[in-house]
């Protein structure tokens, strides 16, 4: 039985224990929309999911990993300086200290352990800025499974660093020069893919959207960054925060940093990449400016024109660059308790260039939307405690840095 919330927060216990519903769907967001040649593999998916990820023998695995080669759980850092800066009291949950160098690893992590137990001969994957490609091809060196990493050729020339990192650690990385050549064209790659061997493959998708149950799955995966931050503030503010922010793409590590704050009387506030301003093309933010639709498998909310066609998006960030959204994302916008807004890309490099200097650590500049968002949240609430989700650190991002924020640098 599905519910339909039309405003106002659904009860902690529906929230979170209850979404989704046994078709996949949050609201009336979210379920399988797919053809059917993949119908048997997901089934098979879900089924492995069902049986798998509520073990106590997969979770002792899991948290074994989480903790013993990813580094977990990462720190919770007191900002001193943005919070004088900002006169706020800034507090970082720091997945950029995780191994590989985001929270990408906890989802890659989880699902290459669940391939090895569906006897999966070969892990396939999808990246858009190359952190869940480094991840997963991290995950499946470490298990021993080949990788074949599907990559937008817009992404890999600008997250060049990560393709070398891939292939290093022994992954095939394949550009794919049709459609948006950026995230919406390696997911498409990576489902035709898997169509063609649904048997031996697993399909490691790299955020919580796709057809149910991925986006169930992700969230599972991802929930630790929010279990620890929300037990990490208890111990070391005092407190549960104000507000937790973090930046959306397909929404994984927002997510998972909200979910075990859904019953609490936490804020929550989602930022989306802004890009170049508001027009349709200009950017990626899907919540703020979106309709709904069905993409790659799943109801939610889209940027699409009047005619139902997916627009080209925007942003300086390639794993925000995404004209789509996860369900649960849709359907917490639509009851009311997530707070979705957008940061441009100017907004967003001033605020990884302040995060470097006053803090000394450089955000992934999809991360830095979340720093924007944070900065004009302390504007509008003086004093207040506010957590911010630091999905990854900004190596990569290296390349753009130097044509963008470095350029006038002497
Ligand atoms: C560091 C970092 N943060 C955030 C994202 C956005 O993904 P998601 O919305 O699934 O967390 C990405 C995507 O590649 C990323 O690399």
């Amino acid at each position: 039985m599905s519910t339909q919330f039309s405003a106002g927060a659904p009860p902690a216990d529906q929230l979170n224990a209850r979404y989704p519903d046994m078709k996949g769907r949050y609201g009336r967001f979210g379920g399988r929309y797919v053809p059917e040649t993949l119908v048997p593999a997901l089934d098979r998916l879900q089924a492995g999911v069902s049986r798998h990820l509520p073990s106590a023998d997969f979770q002792a695995e899991f948290a074994h990993e989480l903790k013993t080669w990813v580094g977990r759980p990462t720190a919770l850092t007191h900002a001193a300086a943005l919070s004088r800066r900002w006169g706020a009291e800034v507090w970082l949950k720091r997945e950029d200290l995780a191994h590989t160098g985001a929270h990408k690893i906890n989802n890659a992590v989880g699902q290459t352990l669940l391939a090895r137990r569906l006897g999966a001969r070969r892990i396939i994957a999808e990246t858009g800025a190359g952190q869940h490609g480094v991840a997963s091809a991290a995950a499946a060196a470490r298990l021993g499974l080949p990788c074949v990493v599907y990559m937008g050729a817009v992404d890999v020339e600008r997250q060049a660093p990560n393709v070398g990192r891939m292939q290093l650690m022994g992954a095939t990385v394949v550009p794919v020069t049709g459609g948006d050549k950026t995230l919406r064209a390696a997911i498409d790659e990576a489902l035709r893919d898997w169509v063609s061997d649904p048997d031996g493959t697993y399909y490691s998708l790299g955020s919580a959207v796709g057809p149910h149950p991925y986006p169930y799955l992700v969230r599972e995966l991802q929930a630790v960054i929010g279990r620890e931050a929300r037990a990490q503030m208890l111990e070391q503010a005092g407190a549960l925060p104000d507000v937790a922010i973090a930046c959306v793409g397909g929404g994984s590590n927002a997510i998972g940093l909200f979910h075990p704050f859904l019953g609490d009387t936490v804020q929550l506030l989602g930022v989306e990449a802004g890009g170049r301003g508001v027009g349709l093309g200009d950017n990626a933010a899907s919540l703020t400016f979106g309709t709904p639709g069905v993409l790659q498998g799943s109801y939610s909310l889209l940027l699409q024109d009047a005619d139902g066609q997916i627009q080209e998006t925007h942003s300086v960030s390639a794993g925000l660059d995404y004209p789509g959204v996860g369900p649960e994302h849709a359907f917490l916008k639509q009851t009311g308790r997530v707070a979705y807004e957008s940061a441009t890309d100017e907004e967003t490099l001033d605020a990884l260039s302040e995060c470097a200097r006053a803090e000394g650590i450089l955000p992934a500049i999809e991360t830095a939307h979340a720093f924007a968002g944070a900065r004009r949240y302390a504007a509008r609430h003086p004093g207040a405690r506010i957590l911010i989700g630091c999905s990854g650190r900004g190596d990569k991002d290296m390349p753009i840095l130097q044509r963008t924020v470095l350029k006038d640098y002497r």
